[in-house]
Parts: C-alpha cells; structure tokens; sequence
C-alpha cells in the first residue's frame, strides 16, 4: 500500500506515531519559513506541514514547487497542531513530513477543486472526473452507493430476486420515445433500448419468479429537465399473487427503510389519496404536501355577479396564502405575471388582500363589495392578514395553473423545506387519457395497467372516465415512483390494444410474445418503478437529478467530457444499412 492512512482518519489519539498519506494538493500555503500542504482523497483532507530549522531543507524546497492537484505521498510524525481547525475532521492535528513524494503532476486545473468553485456548469461538465473530486458531488453519489446498497438489502430480505433483463430490445411504448440501435446483421432493422423492462418483469411472473427487482437504466429520448435525463436509474420491481394493498405496503416498506437507514428519519405510515381527488383539491396528480394550502371553490359564490370574467367561467377557484396580504404591488403583478406565462396559460389573477384591520382591497373591487368578499373570506376560511389568490376558466387546465401559483407561492412563503418529506400514495389514476395531437386514448401509465373491473363496463361508452389499478408515490411534490396491477389474460390485453387504436395485426406484431405469454398460465401480478435518481437528488436535498448522477448528460442531452452525441465513419453507416456506399 502506498499510504498507512487516509486523509481523513488521524485523530489527537494519533499524535505522536508516524503515517504516511497518499491523495491530490488542494493548496499550498508558503508563509516564508513554513509551508502547508492540504492533502484530499476521498476520505477527507489533512495538513502536512514543513517548517525551517525542523525540515529537511531539501523537502521544503520540494513543497514548495507542489501544484495544485499534484498527486502526492508523504510521511511523517503525526503532532497535535497549534491552532485548530473544527471545520476539518482531522483538524486537530497534521504531519510533520519527513519524506515525500511526487506519484504525478498535474497541470492546474480549469477550475478549483473545492466546495465552492468557480467552475461553470460546462466547464465542469467538460472536466467531469475533476469535478468529482469535489466533497459536495463526491457525497452525493456516496449518497447514492448507500441508497442502492440499502436498496438491495430491503428487497432481499423481502425475498426479491435480481434479474438482469436485455438492453438490446424491442420499442415497449411507455409514452416517450424510443433510442434505436441499428442492426448490422440484419439491414433495415433496428434494436430498442428499453424505457423500461417492463414487458421482461412481467414474463418473469409468467415464468414464476414470484418476486424481482432490478437497478437498472432506462432510456427515453424526451426533452429534459432538470429532474429528467435520456438515460436514468429505475429501481424496477414485480410481484406475483398480490392485490394493490400488498404492493402498497411492501414499497412504503421499502421507502421508510430508505428514510430510517440512509437519513435516520422515522417515517409515518404513508398517506393515501384518490387521483381525482388531488386535482380536484391540489391541480396536480402529484400534490406537495410538505404545506395546507388547499384549493376552495368559489364558483356558486362568485358567478353571477356582473363580473364578465367569472360569468364565462366554468370553474372559480381560490387559495389563501396566510400571512401575505401585505404583499406589495410588484409582488402581486409578478403573481400576475407568472400565471400568465404561456406555461401556465391563466388569462389573468384576482387577488382580495384581508387587511389585518378586517377591511378588504382586491383587484375587483368594482364587482365584489365588502360583504361578498367577507363570504369568500368565510368559505375560504381566510383571516385577517390573508391572501386570497382566485382564477377561473376551464375546469381541467385552471386547476392546472392555480396548482403552479400554490407551488410558487409555498416557495415564496418558505413552506417547502428541503429537510421536510412529505411522502404520499396517489391512487386510482385514469385509464386512459385523450390526446388532442393524435385524436386518441392514449394509456396514462401504459398499456398493461388493468383497469378497475367495476369500470369496465365504461370503456365504451366514458373511456375517459374507467380507473385504473395504478398508482404512484409522490415526495415533496415529485413523482418518485409509479406502477400498476396488470392485466394478465389475453382477452383482456387485446381489448385494451383495441382501445388504444391498435388493430389486432399491430398488436400481435408488437406484442404477440406477451399476449401468447398470458395464455400459459399467467399468474395475478403487479409492480412499481422507483426513478432512482430521483429519489437519491429528493434525499439530497437538491432538485437536479444530475448531481447524483456520475456522468450526466446536459439540458441538451449532451456528454459534454466524452463529447457525443457525434457523428460516425462514414463505413460504419454503409455497414449498418444506413448509408450506400460512396461510388
Ligand atoms: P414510469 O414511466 O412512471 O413507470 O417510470 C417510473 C419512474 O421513473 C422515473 N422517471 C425518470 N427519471 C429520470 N429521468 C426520466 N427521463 C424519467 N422518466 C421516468 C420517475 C417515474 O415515477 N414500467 C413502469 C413502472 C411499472 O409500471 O412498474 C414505468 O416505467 O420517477
């Protein structure tokens, strides 16, 4: 071994014993007749001083030619240093070299390796293992190791079974688009990289595995965001012979496992609430809990009082915001501002401010005298030194948009703590959804999701309104996981292809290996997909699911280290079929 110790493990209790260390130069300091080093590895970092009179001559020389990032082996007598750094685990003591030497150069690098760098985002996307060399990335994915570990360790013991499942597959269509590889052998045809193994995870309940799980990568060629990547981590599970309650149960195990061994917390049964219920009450499928802040509809209320707005409306409703009704002018403008962002799409924003003397100011004064205000105010349980905040317009999407004001609001007024977790089932999604682009029902989840038998009887007359078997877990506002109860029956598979516009041929085409599959003794079963990455940025404490990622791509689905996408030899497209060959 190169070195006896780490540069994060000498204590008071080593003084006095020597040591040798090994890692990279985080900074020189020459103070004339002392020189410190700081030497980093991944455990942490130890001063390594040098002093005049009490050092080799030679070796202090040597020091002082070290470069950042210079890699570096040094022995010495490990003493009790004078003033003490608390900051630092080993700040109690440092070396006394008494040799050293240089493993590697380097040259200085394009930003510094430190916890706040001066790097920018490209720059350290550029010189990714660089910027792993810093604690705060460098404990995010150490972060992850453990949430995998733990990951692993839950699921064993709840007799779950790792399957590895192909990369190399065929489209399985869960709503984004498909990455394609083309074959060589076989011009003109194309491989898929799976967005899910989820055709694989079934089969492997047809094949009496009874229990799988797998961390795996899935692919998606959508737009990115910051908590979307073309290539992610799903913690992918499946379980024959459950109901719903069971999945729910073994998987809120799973997360309060996550919570109590990797953060310490001890978590509360997880809460549960009806899909139609969360946008009825929260304009979102995946409701931040962590604040109240519930909708209340004010449409009997407020329709039908001479306000053209509100008397072409379908649906009027309201939040109030405790404590804001002192909210300046420019600070409800830019309120007004944000829900008339193309995104969010409201025409415009009626505020009523219930100033603490019980008089009211609002933005419809013209229309709403004082004592119907004061009966939105009673309905809206509103108090004194509150703000209420209305929109109206079609039901689906001003929901939508009063969902994104109650978001931006709760980060305004500081309710959406970073170390609160707020964790909760939605249950009984939709079926289907109607997709104005293609004129059609589309799966909301995918098309193995059986749906509710109670509901069947609707799929042709109200498709829109048959529930399903699927649910998704939800913390702080992000959607974490979702799954579902299959179909297991051929019968039923092909009616539901049928409703999704696919003709039996398509069906069998894509699918046939499935549906021949539930014709051999297919048993009940059910899972769910955990996003692994974020899950791991949500324990964090960040809303980019890049840091916890070793090397993401960026906002563009760029490697910018590895520089790709990029183009081929124009040979290996002849090879593939893709190109004819130059004459
Ligand atoms: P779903 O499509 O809901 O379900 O995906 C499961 C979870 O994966 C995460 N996720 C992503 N994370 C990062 N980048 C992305 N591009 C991305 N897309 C999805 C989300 C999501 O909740 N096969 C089904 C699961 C099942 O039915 O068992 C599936 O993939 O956190």
């Amino acid at each position: 071994m190169l070195r006896t110790h780490t540069c994060g493990e000498l204590r008071l209790t080593h003084v006095g014993t020597t040591a040798t260390l090994a890692g990279w130069v985080q900074r020189v300091r020459d103070k004339g007749s002392i020189v410190w080093i700081d030497l980093r590895d991944r455990y942490g970092i130890t001063q390594v001083i040098l002093e005049e009179g009490k050092s080799d001559a030679a070796l202090l020389m040597q020091a002082r030619t070290l470069g950042r990032e210079f890699v570096l082996q040094v022995g010495g007598t490990v003493t009790e240093r004078l003033s003490r750094n608390d900051k630092l685990a080993t700040g109690d003591v440092e070396i006394r070299a008494t040799h050293m030497r240089v493993l590697n150069t380097s040259k200085t690098p394009p930003f510094t390796i430190e916890d706040d760098t001066d790097g920018g985002d490209d720059l350290r996307m550029k010189y990714r293992y660089l910027d792993l060399r810093r604690a705060p990335v460098r404990e995010s994915l150490l972060l992850r190791h453990r949430m995998a570990q733990q990951t692993r360790a839950y699921l064993d013991g709840q007799r779950f079974v790792e399957v590895e499942t192909p990369v190399l597959i065929k489209s399985t269509p869960e709503g984004a688009r498909d990455f394609v590889v083309p074959s060589r052998i076989h011009h003109g045809e194309f491989y898929a990289l799976p967005q899910s193994p989820q055709t694989f995870k079934q089969l492997l309940m047809v094949s009496g595995f009874d229990r799988y799980y797998q961390i795996v990568k899935c692919f998606r060629d959508e737009d990115l965001r910051a908590d979307r990547q073309p290539e992610f981590t799903q913690i992918d599970c499946e379980m024959a012979f459950i109901e719903q309650e069971d999945i729910l149960l073994t998987f809120e195990g799973l997360i309060r496992h996550l919570f109590k061994t990797v953060k310490g917390i001890d978590l509360p049964a997880v809460p549960r609430m009806q899909y139609a219920e969360a946008m009825k009450n929260y304009g979102s499928d995946k409701p931040d809990t962590r604040f109240e802040m519930k909708f209340v509809e004010l449409t009997d209320l407020a329709k039908g009082k001479g306000f053209p707005v509100f008397d072409q409306s379908e649906l009027i409703v309201g939040i109030c915001a405790h404590g804001a009704a002192e909210y300046t002018r420019r600070q409800l403008d830019e309120l007004t501002d944000f829900v008339k962002r193309p995104q969010i799409g409201a025409r415009g924003l009626v505020y009523v401010q219930y100033k603490s003397d019980g008089t009211f100011k609002s933005s419809v004064d013209k229309f709403f005298p004082a004592d119907e205000l004061q009966k939105w105010a009673n309905t809206m349980k509103a108090q004194p030194g509150d703000l209420m905040l209305v929109l109206s317009g079609e039901r689906d999407k001003t929901r939508k948009a009063l969902g994104e004001l109650r978001l931006t609001l709760g980060t305004r007024l500081g309710l959406r703590d970073k170390n609160t977790f707020s964790v909760l089932w939605v249950l009984d999604f939709p079926l289907l959804e109607w997709h104005e682009e293609t004129h059609r029902y589309h799966a909301m989840h995918h098309p193995f999701t059986s749906p509710k038998p109670e509901d069947i009887p609707l799929l042709d007359s109200q498709p829109g309104q048959v529930r399903a078997n699927a649910y998704d877990l939800v913390i702080n506002g992000t959607e974490v996981g979702g799954g579902s109860i299959r179909i297991h029956d051929r019968a039923t598979q092909q009616l539901m292809f049928s409703k999704l516009g696919f003709t039996e041929e398509e069906a069998k085409r894509q699918f046939g290996f499935l549906l021949e599959a539930f014709e051999f003794g297919a048993p009940p079963h059910g899972g769910i997909a955990f996003g692994f990455d974020r899950l791991c940025a949500l324990f964090g404490g960040s809303d980019s699911i890049r840091d916890f990622i070793a090397f993401p791509k960026n906002n563009a689905g760029r490697d910018m280290m590895i520089d790709t996408p990029s183009t081929i030899a124009a040979e290996q497209l002849v090879e593939l079929g893709i190109a004819v060959r130059p004459q």
